[in-house]
């Protein structure tokens, strides 16, 4: 494999919203020609990659995540002539696009739906997971769904329920039927035709159900949380081993693979969430004929801690063979991370250390449109609220909008310059003191960091392909080495994640040579000890 061909190894892709990151016509919905405008600004990043989250035709009842036709721009957003001139200006700018595919369920708008729905007997009769009541009209089993209450709708046409893992409106595809396998691998053909260069793949665990049925089993209380669904959820009270990672979905993500190697350089990126999303990362990741790179949610939770992190990259580590992963700390479905991790500091020395410890992982990361100016979740009142998940769990679990009002562009335009119209979500007004205009005057703002930061990051090989080995440090001190063995590159990394100035032993590596990153609060070094100030950095390289 040549460079370009594996360009996706240890990359950065910018997870871009569409709806949120810039308005172009003023409807205050962000659309593709809104990209195109921002593509400068995204490319002043360093970033490798753009992942856009869904911009199809869809009834927006998910914001995007229901597709009713996956070879449409939805008309908010613009048309297949802007999504052209968006890949055009991207490649231009060298940028890889990556779109979102959402391959487990479609809208109930989908002409498929629509079709098979009207009876059991028409060519798509079984294109989605039908099932009969039991003899007392109840659903055929005891599967949630993500967004609250059984994961079955009664339609009265068939006198059946259908499968919905999401919303009622998202009814999940039969993928036991292999034309539908196909109808869905035609339908990504379409845009990598269209010159996309990777994929992420949505819930892509979810394809394949049980076909029997089988009732999920009760989960202890203790086990509840985590992953990113509220403990008042009923789904967090199973374990999803009938609806959710079934063995069947192995054999499709390798269809997919086969067909992204018809196009050299296309990549796939698959969302993992099982009950061991670790082991289901490596597992997806495995070979070259999977996935190229694999992500969970296990970053995207609430534990920080340096013991949580270090557990999780190396139970990971452990567990994957040749697999790639790819790291995320943010992105459309949590509270951004200032609020999650950092409960919302003001120091602007968190974002900066959480960036540079999520850089120097070993693997691909993500990047969430705002992560890099340190926005902290909005606050959305209830009367402003646009996600059903939020709606639906109000007031324990708020849902998305917090982390997915518009950007912050300018504090002297209207609303913040992202758009003139009224804005679909509000824009925070706490996050006007970090727009992009002003930090860009600030040589210290984290966005300044960002930018640094990452363009210092390409030119680390072992940053970007390199080994990691954890080392034992202060409880509160994140600290690993990186190696490189094809340029030879050894790095020492250490990240404070408190808020203390914490001193510790200093690693015992021979020829340890300090590199001070501009804009982040460096660690030192005085014989034995490693002095570093609260979320601090410390970036050295060793022979
Ligand atoms: C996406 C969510 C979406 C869900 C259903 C996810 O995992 O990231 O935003 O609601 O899939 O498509």
């Amino acid at each position: 494999m040549t460079e370009q061909i594996d360009w996706w190894r240890g990359a950065v892709i910018y997870q871009v919203y569409p709806r949120s990151l810039h308005d172009s016509n003023n409807d205050g919905i962000g659309d593709l020609q809104g990209i195109i405008e921002k593509l400068d600004y995204i490319a002043s990043l360093g970033v490798d990659a753009i992942w856009i989250s869904p911009c199809f035709k869809s009834p927006m009842k998910d914001f995007g995540y229901d597709i009713s036709d996956y070879r449409q721009i939805d008309p908010i957003f613009g048309d297949l002539a802007d999504f052209d001139q968006l890949i055009e200006k991207a490649h231009a700018l060298n940028i890889k696009v990556m779109i979102d595919q959402v391959l487990s369920h479609t809208s109930d708008l989908h002409d498929w739906f629509s079709e098979s729905r009207q009876n059991k007997t028409n060519d798509k009769s079984d294109w989605y997971v039908w099932a009969d009541p039991n003899p007392d009209g109840t659903p055929p089993n005891n599967w949630q769904s993500i967004f609250g209450g059984p994961a079955w709708q009664w339609d009265s046409r068939r006198c059946q329920y259908y499968l919905h893992n999401f919303l009622a409106s998202q009814p999940d595809l039969n993928f036991h039927n292999p034309d539908v396998q196909q109808a869905v691998l035609d339908n990504v053909e379409f845009w990598l035709k269209r010159g996309v260069d990777g994929l992420r793949l949505d819930a892509i665990t979810y394809c394949f159900h049980d076909q029997a049925l089988r009732d999920n089993p009760a989960k202890p209380e203790e086990l509840r949380a985590g992953r990113g669904f509220s403990e008042d959820n009923p789904y967090a009270y199973q374990y999803h081993y009938y609806n959710n990672e079934r063995p069947e979905n192995l054999g499709f993500i390798e269809k997919i693979r086969a067909l992204l190697d018809k196009y050299p350089g296309a990549v796939s990126l698959g969302e993992i969430s099982s009950e061991d999303s670790l082991k289901t990362m490596a597992e997806y990741s495995e070979g070259d004929h999977r996935l190229h790179m694999t992500y969970s949610f296990e970053l995207l939770t609430n534990d920080y801690s340096t013991g949580y992190v270090q557990e999780t990259v190396s139970t990971l580590e452990e567990a994957l063979s040749d697999g790639w992963p790819c790291w995320a700390v943010g992105n459309h479905d949590v509270a951004r991370v200032v609020t999650r991790w950092g409960h919302n500091t003001q120091n602007p020395d968190f974002p900066k250390m959480v960036t540079a410890m999520l850089g120097s992982l070993r693997g691909s990361l993500c990047v969430y449109q705002g992560e890099e100016l340190g926005l902290t979740e909005a606050e959305v009142p209830y009367d402003k609220l646009q996600d059903p998940y939020g709606i639906e769990f109000w007031p324990t679990f708020k849902g998305r909008d917090g982390c997915r009002t518009p950007m912050p562009w300018d504090d002297k335009k209207v609303n913040s310059g992202f758009s003139e119209g009224s804005p679909w979500l509000p824009v925070d007004a706490s996050h006007l003191a970090k727009s992009v205009n002003l930090q860009e005057a600030d040589p210290d703002s984290v966005l300044n960091a960002y930018r640094t930061f990452m363009a210092w990051r390409k030119q680390q090989p072992a940053l970007i392909n390199g080994d990691i080995e954890f080392i034992e440090s202060a409880e509160q001190v994140l600290m690993f080495k990186r190696t490189d063995a094809h340029s030879g590159q050894k790095l020492l990394v250490a990240f404070n994640f408190s808020d203390q100035l914490i001193k510790t032993q200093a690693a015992q590596l021979p020829n340890l040579v300090q590199i001070p990153l501009k804009c982040h609060k460096n660690g030192e070094i005085n014989g034995q000890e490693l002095t570093i100030p609260p979320f601090g950095v410390f970036f050295s390289t060793f022979q």
